[in-house]
């Protein structure tokens, strides 16, 4: 099955390795219009696509509004906060309010896990999961596995470490559901009420000794620290968090010597991540916002009619 066949991006669990790699593959070209002086084709010009985004973003907001912006649609963000949802409008008639508007695709992120896929199986727009409460968050694994395999030159049997809070962690499976279907060898590792008992089903490697853990690993995922979601203390303090599981140069040596140093962002820098790591020559963390842009074009390209034609690059 091509990607394009599909109406909805929801998650990486239901995606083919294929599938994976066609959205991988058709970011490269798409990364090299962002280099360009004039970043803009008209590939999608007459589409029209909007952003709705229950939950705060700085990265997966813009960047699609960027993506789409780039390849000529026409782009709106629906501003939650100063929205009718306040007056108290339901979720489905928002979304009916925007498809009868002229809408082709949606952007959606919300707290609630599923929310996307309930909107989705409600409207004839094509929609895409920028993150559901714990559940999943596809486009942040993608620009991920982008990056892994940029600089690595593949994703098969890579040794990948993701570290911190896994309970809270959408972008934790994601990238398990992603990175599976390449046969990787994925370590969890984190203070034991971050780690869901569950997450062994999912065929991940539970360690809760950082040093432990990176031993002979390819990549280092860091997660932030939701604190956000913790309605109970999941850990005494955050000092002594960042004793037991931030990120430090000593860390590395138990590494690969080319490790690769990712994390989603926004970083909670002197918790879960050293200022030293973030801003050291094995993070590719200001890397993975351009690919996160480069990623989300070939998405709404896939997904709003430009796989018809040839690339109009
Ligand atoms: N990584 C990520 O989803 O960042 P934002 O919350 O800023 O979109």
């Amino acid at each position: 099955m091509k990607f394009e066949q599909r109406k909805d991006l929801l998650g990486l669990k239901e995606l083919s390795r294929e599938e994976i790699l066609q959205i991988l593959d058709t970011a490269v070209p798409m990364k090299d219009i962002i280099k360009r002086d004039i970043k803009k084709v008209p590939t999608l010009r007459g589409k029209a696509m909007v952003t709705i985004f229950y939950e705060n973003s700085t990265r997966t907001r813009t960047s699609f509004e960027l993506a789409g912006k780039y390849l000529s649609a026409d782009t709106t963000n629906l501003a939650v906060s100063t929205s009718s949802v306040q007056k108290g409008e339901s979720l489905r008639d928002t979304i009916k309010t925007m498809e009868m508007m002229g809408f082709d695709l949606m952007v959606m992120r919300h707290s609630m896990s599923g929310t996307p896929h309930y909107v989705a199986r409600n409207t004839t727009m094509r929609v895409i999961n920028a993150g559901d409460g714990a559940n999943e968050h596809p486009t942040q694994a993608l620009l991920d596995m982008y990056t892994m395999r940029e600089h690595k030159g593949k994703l098969d049997g890579l040794k990948v470490a993701i570290v911190g809070d896994i309970r809270h962690s959408r972008v934790a499976r994601s990238n398990i559901w992603g990175l599976t279907k390449f046969g990787c060898e994925i370590r969890v590792v984190g203070p034991s009420t971050l780690i869901p008992p569950e997450i062994e089903k999912m065929g991940v490697k539970v360690y809760y000794d950082l040093d432990t853990a990176l031993d002979g690993v390819d990549v280092i995922n860091v997660l932030r620290i939701q604190r956000e979601r913790q309605e109970v203390g999941f850990f005494p303090s955050l000092d002594e968090y960042a004793d037991l599981y931030m990120l430090r140069p000593e860390h590395l040596l138990r590494a690969k010597d080319d490790v690769l140093v990712l994390h989603p962002g926004p970083m909670n820098r002197g918790i879960e991540i050293s200022s030293e790591i973030a801003d050291g020559s094995h993070a590719l963390i200001n890397e993975q916002v351009t690919n996160g842009v480069a990623v989300r074009m070939a998405l709404l390209f896939l997904m709003m009619g430009g796989a018809k034609d040839e690339i109009a690059i």
